[in-house]
């Protein structure tokens, strides 16, 4: 049933709700094997065995949010908070393209410090020194105003996970203050101002069933976004999740290939969180259709400081710095990291 299920989604690329929940609540090893081997067929259709890298550079870690699951939320008091200056930035991103990266990732918390026109200049800055780089952003959800003047400085790119598409889920993960509709409206934003949108959940965060997983693949369906960033919930001990269950790897690369059918041509990361709850996470994740690693560029001394998740790892191969192991440990299993913007072909 599975299999027929997975042919499906190969061949139609849509899936009824009731299928997307059996088809994820009765996958087997088998099952997945199957999924990944169309999975990388698909892939390889459309990128071929190529790797895309993202620079991510970390630039605040102060967030005015209070999400129950991330170790930046408002009240954790033990949190080191930093921030990073315009030329902290502008050296992450020299280092940055000297090492080959030709996507520089802005990740911060929902930081009031950064106007529009504090992050505005940042990104015109970098959008001179760097003209043949992508810009992306993450920084949350803001106005439609604030999203068009970051995109008229230069920005390419938004990344904002819809976290659960559920709106009882999403308030059981989110103090009161954020909603699941309010994070969708700025998705549809973000699209409407003309930047390549990402988006994606954790997998296994608290209360998450089936369900909820099918309504987040049906919302990708229909938002048709150009990156889907997907990671295991990992909890993080001073956050009232600390003893809640991490979601696990082998969830989550399923998802993976699921998402790789459902969207053939749409940028897909094997994410930190895998590669930290697990040592072979990245490989497994490309091996089930992911074909972009976002390896951390931020200054060594702020790394630790961006603790979403307990053992986030950010140093070793996790490092742009180690780029070279990355790549060996990409052509042991056949793919190649390549230099270059890699845009999406989902336009
Ligand atoms: N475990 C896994 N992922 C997390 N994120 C935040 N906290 C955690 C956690 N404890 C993810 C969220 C956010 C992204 C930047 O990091 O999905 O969108």
């Amino acid at each position: 049933k599975v299999k027929a299920l997975i042919d499906k989604l190969c061949l139609t690329r849509e899936l009824k709700r009731d299928e997307w929940v059996t088809l994820i609540r009765e996958r087997t090893h088998g099952t997945a094997e199957y999924l990944f081997e169309l999975a990388r067929a698909v892939r390889i259709r459309y990128y071929g065995h190529d790797i895309y890298i993202r620079g991510l550079i970390e630039f605040t870690n102060y967030c005015r949010n209070d999400c129950y699951y991330c170790g930046i939320r408002k009240s954790n008091g033990n949190a080191q908070r930093y921030r990073l200056s315009k030329e902290e930035v502008l050296s992450c991103c020299e280092h940055g393209y000297e090492l080959g990266f030709r996507t520089f990732v802005l990740q911060g918390g929902e930081d009031g410090y950064f106007t529009d026109d504090r992050l505005c200049d940042i990104v015109s800055s970098i959008r001179t020194g760097f003209p043949d780089c992508a810009i992306t952003l993450s920084v949350g959800e803001r106005s439609p105003e604030s999203y068009q003047r970051l995109y008229d400085a230069g920005a390419d790119r938004y990344l904002l996970r819809h976290e659960t598409y559920d709106c009882g889920h999403y308030g059981r993960l989110h103090p009161p203050q954020l909603s699941a509709s309010h994070r969708r409206k700025c998705l549809w934003n973000l699209k409407k101002t003309g930047y390549q949108v990402g988006t994606g959940f954790m997998v296994g965060s608290p209360y998450q069933t089936p369900e909820n997983l099918a309504d987040d693949m049906m919302f990708l369906a229909r938002l048709n976004p150009q990156m889907v960033g997907i990671g295991p919930f990992v909890p993080h001990h001073d956050t009232p999740f600390a003893d809640a269950p991490g979601g696990t790897a082998e969830l989550t690369v399923f998802m993976l290939g699921l998402i790789r059918l459902l969207l053939p041509r749409v940028l897909l990361p094997a994410t930190t969180a895998l590669g930290t709850i697990d040592p072979d996470g990245r490989e497994k994740g490309i091996l089930a259709g992911a074909n972009v690693v976002m390896p951390n560029l931020s200054p060594a001394q702020v790394r630790k400081k961006y603790l979403l998740y307990d053992n986030k790892i950010c140093t070793g191969d996790e490092a742009a710095e180690s780029l070279n192991n990355l790549k060996e440990r990409m052509e042991k299993i056949g793919y190649h990291i390549t230099v270059d913007r890699g845009d999406s072909l989902n336009i």
